[in-house]
């Protein structure tokens, strides 16, 4: 079987087909990054071509340190991925001190891995530390978190309660909340630091003005709440353009409303973001 036709690989190209027909990747916009397992290394290794020199990864993260990720290629566009895999996407390896990547598949003509892969690579192994099944790292140019980044106080509370209470399932599909990362330069080791140090507490991060990161144990669970949270902050556009700007809406859910229904479907909400009676 060649590499094109794995699983995992089908699983990646799809998800960047879906994220671009939700209109989250405009031109190049927005990455993704996949933390294979031994079997999908070993599947994949037939398939490997003669690897490429080591590339400074400009930071050291030890914890994946010989490990293989299936990434975007910077400059590629998600709407070219699932038609011609080799050339958008590509297999990299971590070397064994965690400070290097070599390319063993794909980005054929000479291209490289995301822009983002310092950012995705701190991102992942500050999941794995909460998370030892997360796997994928999803970077979206999402229109309604971008627009509202625009409009709200930078904070990880005040995004986190109002994205909760734009539908009631938001609180049930991420309890954590989201962090906020204020605007900053991307593609460097900056915002990744930023980043990473938000994403141990949660599992989506806001850039602000520029997208979102979302992460998951598989594609389903990094899509799913990505989406639901950018549907949520394009409610909450909609709801305050429908109410003459205003964000005092005559009905909302309450915090108690929030509490209520994370009881019910047994998740421990983020007690810092809601206000105890
Ligand atoms: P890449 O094309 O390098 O992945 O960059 C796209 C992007 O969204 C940068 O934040
Ligand atoms: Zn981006």
């Amino acid at each position: 079987m060649s590499i094109e036709e794995l699983d995992f690989v089908k699983g990646f190209c799809r998800m960047c087909d879906d994220g671009f027909k939700q209109g989250w990747h405009e031109r190049n916009g927005g990455n993704l990054t996949y933390l294979m397992d031994s079997d999908e290394v070993t599947a994949a290794k037939p398939d490997f071509l003669e690897p490429h020199g080591w590339v400074d990864l400009g930071m050291q993260e030890t914890s994946l340190a010989g490990r293989y990720f299936l990434t975007t290629g910077s400059g590629k566009y998600m709407r070219n991925v699932l038609e011609d895999p080799a050339h958008n996407i590509g297999i990299v390896e971590i070397n064994d001190s965690g400070t290097a990547y070599r390319i063993v598949w794909g980005l054929l003509n000479g291209a490289k891995p995301t822009s983002e892969f310092p950012t995705h690579c701190m991102n992942h192994a500050a999941r794995l530390e909460v998370d030892p099944s997360n796997r994928v790292i999803y970077h979206s140019h999402t229109p309604g978190i971008i627009e509202m980044s625009n409009l709200v106080e930078l904070d990880d509370r005040t995004f986190s309660r109002i994205l909760w209470k734009m539908m009631t399932e938001c609180v049930v599909v991420f309890p954590q909340g989201v962090g906020v990362v204020p605007w900053m330069v991307p593609g460097g080791v900056d915002i990744a630091k930023a980043t990473s140090k938000l994403m141990k507490k949660y599992p989506a991060a806001v850039w602000a003005q520029h997208g979102l990161f979302a992460s998951g144990s598989d594609f389903d669970t990094a899509f799913g709440p990505a989406h639901t949270i950018e549907k949520a902050a394009e409610l909450y556009i909609a709801s305050r353009a429908a109410n003459g700007g205003s964000d005092k809406f005559l009905n909302a859910i309450t915090d108690q409303n929030l509490k209520d229904t994370c009881c019910d479907f047994h998740v421990q909400i983020n007690q810092d973001f809601v206000d105890c009676r």
